[in-house]
C-alpha cells in the first residue's frame, strides 16, 4: 500500500527537498509537461537521457519519460532505484513489438544484424545486436558491413528514412508511433501556404510524405538546436509539442508553430508521456514507487547492445 499523506501546496519546493533527502536526480524528456521539465535536473533526447543515466551518481533516478526510457536507465544502473511517475507511460512502438513475435521474425534471417530502436522493451533489447536512437541510427547502421543483412525494428518510418539516407535496403518491422503518424499532410501544406517563410522541422518517426516537406529532420535535441541556431524566425515543428517549451525558452523572439494532427483532437500529444504529472513526480520521489524492476539475467542481456550503442555514439 502506498502512503497517502496530503499533497503539499508547493510541489516544486517539496520536490526540491525530496531530491536532496533522497540524493535523487530527475531526468526528463522534452515531451513532458512544462512544469515537469522545469523541475528536472537534466532534459534531453533518448540518447542523452541514456548517457545521463549511465553517468549519474545519484541513489535514485526519477525518470520523467516513458517506460522503455526508465527501463534503459535501470539496465545501466541495476544497483540504483529507478522510479517512473506513472508505470502506464508506455509507447506504441514498444507495445507493437512483442518479444515472442520479434524472436520469430529474427529467426527467419540467420546471420543478419539485429538493430533495434531504443523505443522497445528490455526483452526485445536482449534479442538485439545494436540499440540505436534517432540521433545515432545513421552512424551505427553505417558501421555494419555492406554485405550483411540488417533487420530494423520497430519503427518503419525511421527505418525508411534510414534506407534513403544510407542508400541501403533494410528489413523493416512494420511498427509506428501513434503520435507521429497523426500529422496531417493536408493541414501542413495549408500551414506552409499561410506561413511561406516558415521552415518545417520534423522528427524521423513521421511518415515519408511529411518528411518530404521538411527542411530539417532530426531527433528532439537536434530539432531544438536547429530551431535555436537557424536564422529563420518562424518554424513549423512536426513532433510532439512538448518540445516547444524549450524552444520558446531558448529562442523567445521566434515563433514556433506546432504541426496539427489530422483530426480535431489533441492527438499530436503523446498520451503516454502525458500520463506523468508534477504531482506523480512528487509522489514517486516521496514513496520511491513505482519502481522499475527486472531480473539480473534480463538486465545483463539487454545491457550489451545498449553499451555497444553508447560506445559508438
Ligand atoms: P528522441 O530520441 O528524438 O528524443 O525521440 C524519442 C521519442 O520517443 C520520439 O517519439
Ligand atoms: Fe512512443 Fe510516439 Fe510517445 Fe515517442 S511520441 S514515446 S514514439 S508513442
Amino acid at each position: 500500500m502506498v502512503a497517502t499523506a496530503a499533497i503539499p501546496v508547493n510541489l516544486e519546493d517539496e520536490i526540491d527537498r525530496l531530491k536532496k533527502d533522497r540524493n535523487a536526480v530527475i531526468l526528463a524528456h522534452y515531451y513532458q509537461e512544462s512544469d515537469i521539465q522545469d523541475v528536472a535536473d537534466f532534459i534531453g533526447d533518448s540518447l542523452q537521457l541514456a548517457q545521463a543515466a549511465a553517468k549519474t551518481t545519484a541513489d535514485v533516478i526519477c525518470f520523467a519519460g516513458v517506460h522503455f526510457m526508465a527501463e534503459t536507465a535501470k539496465i545501466l544502473n541495476p544497483g540504483r532505484t529507478v522510479v517512473l511517475p506513472d508505470l502506464e507511460a508506455g509507447c506504441s512502438l514498444a507495445s507493437g513489438c512483442p518479444a515472442d513475435r520479434f524472436a520469430a521474425w529474427i529467426a527467419k534471417y540467420p546471420g543478419a544484424a539485429v538493430v533495434s530502436y531504443i523505443n522497445c522493451t528490455a526483452e526485445v533489447k536482449a534479442l538485439s545486436d545494436y540499440i540505436v536512437t534517432s540521433s545515432n541510427a545513421e552512424k551505427i547502421v553505417r558501421s555494419i558491413p555492406e554485405g550483411q543483412t540488417v533487420l530494423f525494428a520497430p519503427d518503419k518510418n525511421l527505418g525508411r528514412y534510414l534506407e534513403k539516407k544510407l542508400g541501403r535496403k533494410l528489413v523493416l518491422w512494420q511498427g509506428s508511433c501513434v503520435v507521429h503518424e497523426t500529422f496531417s499532410l493536408r493541414k501542413l501544406v495549408g500551414l506552409k501556404e499561410r506561413h511561406p517563410k516558415a521552415l518545417v522541422i520534423a522528427h524521423p518517426e513521421c511518415e515519408e510524405a511529411v518528411l518530404a516537406m521538411a527542411d530539417y529532420i532530426g531527433s528532439t535535441t537536434a530539432l531544438l538546436e536547429y530551431a535555436v541556431a537557424s536564422p529563420a524566425t518562424e518554424l513549423i515543428v512536426v513532433t510532439e509539442p512538448g518540445i516547444l517549451h524549450q524552444m520558446e525558452k531558448q529562442a523567445p523572439q521566434k515563433t514556433f508553430i506546432p504541426a496539427p494532427p489530422d483530426a480535431n483532437c489533441a492527438c499530436n500529444e503523446c498520451p503516454f508521456m502525458k500520463k506523468n504529472t508534477l504531482e506523480k513526480v512528487y509522489l514517486a520521489l516521496r514513496d520511491l514507487q513505482p519502481r522499475i524492476e527486472m531480473t539480473p539475467e534480463l538486465i545483463a542481456r539487454a545491457r550489451k547492445p545498449i553499451e555497444r550503442m553508447l560506445a559508438l555514439s
